[in-house]
């Protein structure tokens, strides 16, 4: 097949090297990838949040599968400019998206299909914010209505704090203030061809930047797969009370979801509950659930694109656990500081990289052009080797000011 890959993350890194390792003879473009996706597949400067500069390229290239990495060109409806002119796409349309796009909509879908969430109140002004803090108490949790790149959400006691943070996203539109829930969080990422689903490997992403949960959120600094602790039964469980329902209800909202469905979830004492989804592929579990997938990425990928999922068996996975942290600039999240060199990538054993921010400049250099610059992925028999493996390969890794958590899958690792 002919797969143009939108998007230059580290999650499209790893959704192109799923494709290559099929061995399949893909032909895989990216548009525009980043430093790593170019050593493994052809590279286009594409502007990929227009959609008819997308599907212009698709037809003229002959392109048999799109798949759209990031939530921005999903909201700003590119696949259905590709949907429009025949073109086969993995992500949902720009209604559908909305599902990630706004919370208030989200919130929505899961009242209609009778999905558990949080207890949310959406406020358009800072006095309906108090009354929404006094009502739901602390610890207070505030949510931009719209995609704020993974800053939208505070989680504090700070009463001060929580009406600061409405305070700046007010200016932007509504926020909803949710009740908080406590429990292991938990990312399940389910293909959709708009009626059936079936599910990838739970994983587990940290996204606060610091050790031990500490310091601001961020877009995730670490994850691994699978989850050794989850409950029997807890992704029949999710399909059955979450994505089903959700999943359903778009379709009969004329809205299918046709893409990634990310179920954020939180396993409270009292159930299941959704945090979030989201309409794409997740970063940086990506990175370690489709090193870890057995049945060929495309087939799932196309046959989720043209409505044929329920065809086929669900998707296989390999008993190997994967590992990934990875490695930010000096200032992330706040002010990233960029264009500095990345050295000790070419001697790496046992470890891939995925590439998040990278750029070669005109000496060959490979330079960070970003807050997340790469993520650093282990596979191996248990956890406990697999951290071995990530830490090892990051402690030859180069990047000034470069800062990494230390403590990710430390908690299965024994
Ligand atoms: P989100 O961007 O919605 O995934 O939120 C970012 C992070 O904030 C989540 O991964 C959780 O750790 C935390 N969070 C979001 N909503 C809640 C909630 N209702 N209760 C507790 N923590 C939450
Ligand atoms: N890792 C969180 C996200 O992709 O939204």
């Amino acid at each position: 097949m002919r797969i143009l890959v939108l998007g230059s993350g580290a999650r499209e890194h790893a959704i192109v090297s799923a494709l290559a390792r099929e061995g399949a003879g893909h032909i895989v473009v990216a548009a525009p990838g980043n430093a790593g996706i170019a050593a493994e597949a052809e590279t286009v400067a594409l502007d990929y949040t227009r959609g008819e500069i997308v599907a212009d390229y698709a037809n003229g290239n002959a392109i048999d599968l799109v798949v759209v990495g990031p939530e921005a060109p999903l909201v700003a409806g590119v696949a259905d400019a590709l949907r429009a002119r025949g073109i086969p796409v993995f992500g949902p349309g720009r209604a559908a998206a909305q599902i990630e796009g706004s919370k208030t909509f989200a919130k929505h879908i899961m009242e209609v299909a009778g999905v558990p969430t949080g207890r949310a109140v959406r406020a358009a002004t800072i006095e309906q914010v108090e009354a929404a803090l006094d009502e739901l108490g602390a610890p207070h949790v505030v949510k931009a209505d719209g995609l704020a790149a993974g800053k939208g959400v505070l989680v504090t006691d700070d009463r001060a704090a929580a009406l600061a943070h409405a305070r700046h996203y007010l200016q932007q539109g509504d926020v909803l203030v949710e009740e908080f829930l406590e429990g292991d969080e938990v990312s399940l990422f389910l293909v959709s061809d708009g009626h059936d689903v079936v599910p990838l490997s739970p994983a587990q992403d940290y996204k606060r930047l610091l050790d031990g949960d500490e310091g601001p959120n961020t877009g995730g600094m670490g994850a691994y797969s699978p989850l050794p602790w989850l409950p029997d039964g807890f992704v029949d469980e999710v399909i059955a009370t979450i994505a089903l329902p959700t999943v359903r209800r778009l379709e009969a909202e004329q809205t299918p979801f046709i893409g990634l469905l990310y179920c954020g979830l939180i396993v409270t004492a009292h159930g299941v509950r959704v945090i979030e989804f989201n309409a794409r592929f997740g970063d940086p579990e990506t990175q370690v659930v489709l090193p870890r997938l057995v049945t060929p990425l495309s087939e799932l990928l196309l046959a989720a694109a043209t409505g044929t999922l329920a065809r086929l068996p669900y998707p296989r996975f390999s008993d190997e656990v994967a590992v990934t942290v990875v490695l930010a600039s000096e200032g992330y999240p706040d002010a990233p500081v960029t264009g500095r060199e990345i050295t000790g990538l070419d001697g790496l054993s046992d470890v891939t990289v995925a590439h998040a921010a990278t750029v070669r400049d005109g000496d060959g250099r490979l330079v960070a052009t970003g807050g997340r610059v790469l993520s650093v992925v282990a596979t191996a028999p248990d956890f406990a080797q697999a951290r071995r493996r990530v830490y090892r390969a990051l402690e030859s890794i180069g990047l000034e000011g470069g800062q990494y958590r230390t403590d990710i899958a430390a908690r299965v690792a024994g």
